[in-house]
């Protein structure tokens, strides 16, 4: 059995200016600090805009959402859409990077543009289909 865990989905705008440089060392204190808490997730970006899944044990999530959130390279975090899960989507996955395509984009927009309504599952599951499938054909 596994452990039970929660899956958060948040968009951000990233601060003007942002580079990959500063993606690439978000991703390195992600890859030290995920671990030891147990969380795995990908990270989106592209078009100013941040969307990165946190999966993990509840405290641990939250926990390091709130941190995330007050990170001055980027503003108005907003949760699309928590669930609890039985299993994790980013299984042995840290913390991904995908550099968003543009019809991700317009899916993430989609979805914070309806964030005030109920998120449906489906449209918050195909999201995360498309990133695992992504994450899969990466060499
Ligand atoms: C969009 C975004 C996503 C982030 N994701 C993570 C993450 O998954 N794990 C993490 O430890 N830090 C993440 N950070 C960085 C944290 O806000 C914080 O800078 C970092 O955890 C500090 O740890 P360090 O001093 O050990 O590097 C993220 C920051 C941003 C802007």
């Amino acid at each position: 059995m596994h452990a039970p865990i929660i899956r958060l989905l948040y968009i951000s705008d990233a601060a003007d200016g942002l580079d990959d440089d500063a993606v690439n060392a978000i991703l390195k204190s992600a890859g030290k600090n995920n671990p030891p808490l147990g969380i795995t997730g990908v990270l989106v970006f592209g078009g100013g805009v941040f969307a990165q899944v946190l999966e993990g044990p509840e405290r641990g999530v939250l926990e390091k959402y709130v941190q995330v959130m007050a990170d001055s390279r980027h503003r108005n975090c907003r949760v699309v859409y928590i669930t609890t899960a039985i299993r994790r989507l980013f299984e042995g996955v840290s913390m991904a990077a995908l550099q968003a395509l543009p019809m991700e984009l317009a899916h993430i927009a989609e979805l914070d543009a309806h964030r005030k309504e109920t998120v449906p599952d489906e449209a918050f599951a195909s999201l995360m289909n498309v990133f695992f499938s992504r994450l899969q054909a990466l060499p």
